[in-house]
């Protein structure tokens, strides 16, 4: 009897830890939405907005994107990868704070005093429940915040790329990608000629700027790898093709939309 009663004991004992064994990795994997905890500081600018010359490569629509509701990010900056996640930043203090914070977009790099985010000031003040508590956040300029990842939203708006004003057609291709939705990565991005799809990997040169020297030619089709919290990855190719003729400085809606 006694070997017997040992091994059953066992059986429930494993069974118990593998209970909670599973528990645990449930917990684990709808973390992802979880809060974590970091601390915030804001633009030293007297501009409501974001810096036009962020790390990222957005120029001027880096300063007024999401309504100037944009961030610098250190960590999460991730060599650029993270240039154009958008985060949802709430602060501690429930004499001062809301609950539902204030969404950013990443468009540019830096710390200060251990920060994950640098605010435009705008973005900084909207965390505050009303316009005095917004200028008691400001005066005290770095100040405890949780984060989470979220989607974009860009209503109305499709994936455009904007040729960069450096780029030298047909010798030089640099361009970054406005207005992607969802939580995903843009990890590698191809041009391809669109009559026979031979395609070409481009660079990142920084943040969200990707080159190539001698780009293909004729029309191009776009291809950009979206990679996900899981690791998954997807090519995705737009509807429309950037045409044969690019200019420097001008944009070209893709006629594609995503919301992963
Ligand atoms: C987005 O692209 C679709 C074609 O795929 C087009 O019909 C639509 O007008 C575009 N939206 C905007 C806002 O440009």
């Amino acid at each position: 009897m006694a070997p017997s009663f040992k091994s059953q004991s066992l059986t429930l004992l494993s069974f118990a830890s593998l209970l909670i064994m599973q528990t645990l990795a449930a917990e684990a994997a709808t973390c992802t939405d979880c809060f974590i905890n970091s601390r915030a500081a804001h633009y030293p600018n007297s501009d409501e907005q974001g810096t036009d010359s962020g790390a990222c490569g957005f120029g001027s629509f880096g300063a007024t994107l999401n309504g100037g509701d944009v961030s610098a990010a250190s960590d999460l900056y991730r060599g650029g990868v993270g240039c154009g996640a958008c985060y949802q930043v709430r602060c501690t203090s429930s004499k001062y704070c809301t609950d539902k914070g204030v969404t950013v977009v990443v468009t540019d790099q830096g710390s200060s005093h251990d920060t994950d985010f640098i605010l435009s000031r705008q973005a900084f003040g909207r965390m505050a429940q009303n316009a005095d508590a917004a200028a008691s956040l400001l005066a005290l300029g770095v100040i405890d915040v949780e984060y989470r990842r979220v989607s974009c939203s860009y209503p109305n708006k499709n994936i455009t790329i904007k040729m960069d004003e450096n780029s030298n057609p047909p010798h030089y291709l640099a361009f970054v990608i406005w207005y992607q939705q969802g939580k995903q990565d843009i990890t590698a991005v191809q041009l391809c000629e669109t009559h026979n799809f031979v395609c070409k990997l481009l660079d990142r040169s920084y943040g969200a700027v990707w080159t190539t020297t001698s780009p293909p030619s004729g029309p191009l089709t776009l291809r950009m790898l979206f990679t996900g919290e899981d690791g998954e990855e997807n090519w995705v190719v737009p509807v429309n093709n950037i045409p044969q003729d690019w200019k420097a400085g001008e944009t070209y809606d893709t006629g594609l939309q995503v919301n992963v």
